[in-house]
Formats: structure tokens, sequence, C-alpha cells
């Protein structure tokens, strides 16, 4: 750790103005993360102005090489660009960039890491470390419990992702669209490729020429590299939904070895940082309001397919905290108790 902090780690956070930076911040005091020293950064539109810490202001500076000098971890929440620019640049200086964006995640010398899942993927990191998408990390804890069960054979899930997934400037849409539909006026459409409030839109970023989206591949690659599975067997449909915060997803899975509903509650329910909510009696299941503000993922709506072996499954995450923020801090946290 550098001197100037004693013991703790010195922590700059790259978009620390942004809708992830700000739950980074609270994550980083909610966990008791060891902050040494803090610097919060971003561009030229905020530098100048201040973040809140643990009830303290910070002035936010620029994100410029020379502002890693002497930190140890600095976690990218602003752009891909910036990412592929700066993340370098911290490495070089002796830091651990933990990045959220796209820009590492499918790099062959980077880790692409969930901490319940693959913490060993950490060993070995060249300073560069990456966060998956928000809809993945959901997805893959729902997951892993059932692989490790009975091993998982084709997964077929269609996402319900909420608008604060394209950050302010899509938590912002739902507000002005909402307003302007109860005040009678034409929704104006800037941060989604059609109208968000009141409506679902089947696609999440931009499509590729064989018709699936950017989004939708992320899923499938990502999920591969994290599971070390190359092969295996994803489908998928990523929707955006007029929720504020939340990812749901939608998920059949068919098992390479039988499992009952059950059996996949009970794996689900032993899992750490997975939640069962599933009393279909008592007509409980998850819902995204239910786990905004939380850093477990819920799992619910258990049951087996009418037709055949597949499972169903119902998972929704706050897709700012365990999509994004918690699991940043929690590969640091890792990284720390794995230097001892
Ligand atoms: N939202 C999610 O659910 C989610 C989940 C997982 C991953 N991510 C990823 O996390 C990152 C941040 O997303 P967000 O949703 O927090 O976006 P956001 O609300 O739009 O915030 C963007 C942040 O990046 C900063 N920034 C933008 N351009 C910059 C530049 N050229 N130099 C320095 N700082 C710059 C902004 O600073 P200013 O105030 O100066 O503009 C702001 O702090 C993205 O890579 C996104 O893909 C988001």
């Amino acid at each position: 750790m550098s001197e100037a902090s004693g013991s703790k780690p010195v922590v700059a956070v790259v978009g620390a103005t942004g809708a992830v930076g700000e739950v980074l911040l609270d994550i980083l005091a909610q966990r008791n993360f060891p902050v040494g020293d803090l610097r919060p950064l971003a561009s030229e539109r905020s530098a100048g102005t201040s973040v809140t810490y643990r009830g303290k202001a910070y002035e936010v500076g620029l994100a410029e090489p020379n502002a890693f000098e002497g930190v140890d971890f600095v976690f990218f929440a602003a752009t891909g660009a910036l990412s592929k620019d700066l993340a370098p640049e911290a490495a070089k200086r002796g830091a651990v960039a933990i990045d959220k964006s796209s820009t590492w995640r499918m790099d062959p010398r980077v880790p692409l890491v969930v901490p319940e899942i693959n913490p060993e993927a950490l060993r070995g990191h060249e300073g560069i470390v990456a966060c998956p998408n928000c809809t993945t990390i959901g997805f893959v804890m729902a997951l892993e419990p059932i692989r490790r069960a009975a091993g998982l054979r084709r997964v077929i899930v269609t996402t319900m992702q909420a608008v604060s997934g394209a950050g302010r400037p899509g938590l912002d849409e739902l507000e002005n669209q909402t307003a302007a539909i109860a005040r009678g006026d034409e929704p104006v459409v800037e941060a989604f490729p059609a109208r968000i409030a009141q409506n679902v839109i089947p696609l999440c970023e931009t499509f590729r020429d064989d018709g699936y989206s950017t989004e939708e591949v992320k899923l499938l690659f990502e999920t591969r590299k994290i599971f070390d599975a190359p092969e295996l067997d994803v489908t998928m449909t990523c929707t955006r939904v007029p929720v504020p915060i939340g990812h749901s997803a939608s998920i059949f899975v068919e098992t390479e070895r039988p499992l009952s509903a059950e059996d996949a509650r009970r794996a689900l329910a032993n899992f750490p940082g997975v939640t069962v909510v599933d009393d279909p009696g008592r007509k409980i299941f998850p819902t995204p309001h239910d786990v905004a503000g939380k850093d477990e993922v819920m799992v619910g709506r258990i049951r087996k397919d009418l037709n055949g072996d597949g499972l169903w499954l119902f998972q929704v995450a706050d897709n700012l905290r365990k999509g994004a923020a918690t699991n940043a801090v929690q590969i640091a946290e890792t990284l720390l108790r794995q230097r001892g």
C-alpha cells in the first residue's frame, strides 16, 4: 500500500459523479472498505465540483494519468473509451484497475470476475481486472448453484433491464417522458431507441448484422468466460423496461444431470449472495422493486418445465449494486485478502 495512506489503500473512482460511481462511494463506506485516501475523478464537466463520502465533501479531480500516482485501486465507472486509455496508465503506476466498462472483459489477459464464482481468476492479473456486465452478473449468480449441482446443458434467457442500466441519462429519460405523458405532451426520445415510458423495447444497445444486440452477445460470451465453459449453450433476448433500478431475467435451464425444483431451490438458497424468494402459495416472488438498494441476487418462480426436464427461474438484481459497484468492491476486497 502507498506510504502516504499508512496501511490503508488509496482509492480513485473514475466516473465518481455518475450513477455507478455514486453508488460505489456508498458501498465503499457501507462495507467499511479500508480507504486510506479517496480521489474522485470525472471529466472537465464535473472537475472542481464535489462528491460526498462518509459525510465529507471531496473535490472531483480530472481523470488523467497523473491522478493515479500513489493510488492502489482505481475503480473505472465512466466510459469504455476512457477505460481503454486510462486503465493501462493506472496499472503502469502500480495500481489495480477494476473496470466496469466492456472494454477489457474479453481480453484473455484480463480476469473477468464475480467473486462468489471465480475468485481464483484474479491470481496472476496484470493490473487490470474486469467486472462483468450488469445483466451477466445476476444471471451467472443464479446459474452457478445449478451448474455446481447438476451441470448446464442449455440456457434460454429473456432479460428485462432497468433504465439505470444506461446510467443517469437513462433514468432522466424515463422521468422526463413520464412527466411529458402526464402533461399530455409527446415524450422526447434520446437515450433509448424508442420511447421507454409505458413501453418495452426489445433492444439494449445496438443491433449487430446477425440480428442479435451487442448487449445479448455480451451475456453469452461473458458467461462462457466466467464459467470457463467456451462451448456453453446460452441463447438470449435482452429488453429494456420502464423500471428505474433492478434488472430481471426469466431463465430456462436444462441441466446435464436431473435436478428437481426442490434441489435447485436448496442449491440456490445455500449459495452466498443469492436469496430464494419463492412461495407461490403466498404469492411471494422476487421483483426489481424488492431488490433495488440491496446487494443480494433474488431468485424465485423455481419450477419444473411441464414438457420435460428443464427448470424455470425468475432472477432479479440491483444493476447499480451487485450488477456494478458491489461486485467491483468485492473484487478489491478479494484482492486484499489474497495479498494476505
Ligand atoms: N448503469 C449500470 O447499471 C451499469 C452497470 C454495469 C456497468 N456499467 C458501466 O459503468 C460505467 C458508468 O456507467 P454509469 O451508468 O454510471 O454512467 P453515467 O451515469 O452516465 O456516468 C458516467 C460517469 O463517467 C464520467 N465520464 C464520462 N466521460 C468522461 C471522460 N471523458 N472523462 C472522465 N470522466 C468521464 C462522468 O463524469 P461527468 O460528471 O464529468 O460527466 C460520470 O461520472 C459505464 O462503463 C457503464 O457501461 C453501468
